[in-house]
């Protein structure tokens, strides 16, 4: 991992904690997370996605079902329902990064009430946010981690969640790699993301510009496959579904043994 995009130190925290103003008790959140807060997460994260993932405008505009349904020009219901199908009741399961709209409880259903969530972010500001969100749901917990740093787990399965796009590719290696060996053998990992769409694809021209102008990092799924990410691949069993003309990918990767 290069010095521009290695982790910084984790003073954040206590940003998190500050803004966790779970609605039921009414407390108000302050305005803004303390100054430190937002210079501990990433420079990727700070240059490339400020306007989504940590401004206020971000936070408000896109944590709604509908407007993640519209980025995912609809298939936000099927692909969720994707991850959902690959739970079990009673599991243990790590989300690696937050998710705007329903996407973590509807994880959280799936394992039930005998199951277990850990959802993690990197950011302040989104780990207040799905607190929030998560209020109340028992077997889910949210907390401050980076998903690029190891020693996760055991989990009986992790849902990442359109994750891999969003960062450089050492990140990309470093996160499937920790994501594969927070499983226990028999566990499931189930990555989510973007994918190559086929050529005649009528979108395809509209997602390179929005990518090449927005979204510097998610090209590469256009040209590497998940699996290829991983230091030791040959430890899991990989299955690709793609959707939507090959737009979307699921990437189920199951420990051997
Ligand atoms: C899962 S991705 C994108 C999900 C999807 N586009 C959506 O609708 O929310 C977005 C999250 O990843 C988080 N993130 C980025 N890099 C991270 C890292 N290294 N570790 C943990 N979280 C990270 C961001 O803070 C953001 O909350």
């Amino acid at each position: 991992m290069t010095d521009r995009y290695a982790p910084t130190a984790y003073a954040a925290d206590r940003a998190a904690d500050l803004m966790d103003a779970p609605r039921r008790t009414g407390a108000a959140a302050p305005a803004e997370p303390p100054r430190d807060a937002e210079a501990a997460v990433p420079e990727y994260l700070r240059d490339t996605y400020t306007w989504a993932y940590l401004s206020r405008f971000g936070t408000r505009f896109f944590d709604k079902p509908l407007v993640v349904s519209t980025i995912l020009w609809g298939n936000a219901r099927r692909l969720i329902r994707s991850v959902a199908a690959e739970m079990k009741p009673g599991w243990r399961v790590l989300q690696p990064a937050c998710v705007y709209g329903d996407f973590s409880l509807r994880v959280a259903d799936a394992v039930g009430p005998d199951g277990r969530l850990d959802v993690c972010d990197i950011a302040p500001i989104q780990v207040a946010l799905t607190r929030r969100k998560l209020a109340g749901v028992r077997q889910a917990s949210v907390r401050r981690e980076d998903a690029a740093a190891p020693g996760k787990g055991p989990y009986d399965a992790v849902a990442c969640f359109f994750l891999l796009h969003e960062v450089p590719e050492e990140y990309k290696r470093a996160i499937v790699d920790n994501m594969l060996a927070a499983v226990h053998d028999g566990g499931t990992v189930v990555f989510v993301d973007y994918h190559r769409p086929v050529g005649w694809h009528p979108l395809k021209p509209i997602m390179s510009v929005v990518f090449d102008r927005l979204e510097p990092f998610a090209k590469a799924l256009w040209a590497n496959e998940i699996r290829d990410y991983a230091s030791a691949p040959d430890a899991f069993t990989w299955e690709k579904t793609t959707y939507f003309g090959g737009l979307y990918q699921k990437v189920v990767a199951r420990r051997l043994g």
